[in-house]
């Protein structure tokens, strides 16, 4: 496997960033996973206005024009022969002696990006079967919004969803509702059929493939509402889905042991799959 690191494509036994970088010192970063799917890569437009957000959230600038970005983008997965899969992008604020506050002068920003192939029939089977999810205590810092590799509580999360025999950790805030999946928004379809999402404020992240799910509901005339919702409502409802880059929509049947509705995906879930790569750009 080939990856970028800063000017220049190397092997991935090669492929190294110093020791202060701040990026490994202290998730001074931020990243973006894209899906590839044969060849295309999905919200890309999207998916770079965020890199761009988030950049100016934690006040980095930017690593180089977006034309050439893409292009390091689509190199990195032709050297890799990427057609289904995903790109990795990660931008920190550079290297420079420890400490706390920014290098100054400032110091040009490390880029990192990286590809990989992902057999669809993998996800295809986990549509088919749907997934497990755990609850666990929201204890992320009031900023998940942005997009950093800031991960640990994600990581601990999902490490105790495995060890539970589950795919996903859910998140619940101190009100008892649900915020989002350690690495995946949080859909549930309500008892009049309304799909829910929590409105994206600073307390989840707002996923590309979330904003994309909205223009194809609204395409197939489901209605989609903005609001927070408990941990008692998700297991009542009819259906729950979690969304992300790397999975898309994919059905959850079974939340601490309680089976969702029949067990079984949703209709909804599947309708809204197969019609979302009609729209992604
Ligand atoms: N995760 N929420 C969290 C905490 C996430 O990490 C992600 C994505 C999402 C979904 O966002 P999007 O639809 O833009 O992928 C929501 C990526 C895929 C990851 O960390 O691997």
């Amino acid at each position: 496997r080939f990856a970028y690191v800063n000017g220049r494509y190397v092997r991935h036994a090669e492929a190294a960033v110093s020791i202060e970088d701040r990026g490994f010192v202290f998730a001074d970063a931020v990243y973006e996973v894209c899906q590839i799917q044969q060849g295309l890569i999905v919200d890309l437009t999207r998916h770079l206005d965020r890199l761009d957000r988030s950049l100016g959230e934690i006040r980095i600038r930017p690593p180089m024009p977006r034309a050439a970005l893409v292009g390091i983008m689509r190199e990195v997965l032709r050297r890799n022969r990427v057609v289904d899969g995903m790109v990795y992008l990660q931008v920190t604020r550079g290297r420079a002696k420890r400490d706390h506050v920014f290098p100054s002068p400032e110091v040009r920003a490390s880029f990192v990006v990286t590809a990989k192939s992902m057999n669809p029939a993998v996800n295809a089977a986990k549509y088919a079967a749907g997934i497990k999810a755990i609850t666990v205590a929201e204890n992320r810092w009031g900023r998940v919004d942005i997009k950093t590799v800031g991960l640990l509580p994600n990581v601990l999360a999902r490490q105790q969803a495995k060890e539970a025999g589950a795919q996903e950790a859910i998140f619940v805030d101190a009100d008892g509702n649900v915020t989002e999946g350690g690495a995946t928004n949080l859909w549930i379809v309500d008892k009049v059929g309304t799909l829910v999402t929590r409105p994206a404020d600073h307390g989840i992240l707002k996923g590309i493939t979330r904003t994309t799910l909205m223009d194809v509901a609204e395409k197939l005339g489901i209605a989609v509402e903005e609001r927070r919702f408990s941990v008692a409502e998700m297991l009542e409802a009819r259906e729950v889905f979690v969304t992300g880059a790397t999975t898309i929509c994919l059905p959850v049947v079974s939340i601490d042991g309680h089976t969702i509705a029949n067990g079984h995906p949703g209709m909804t879930a599947q309708k809204i799959r197969e019609a979302f790569f009609a729209v992604a750009e």
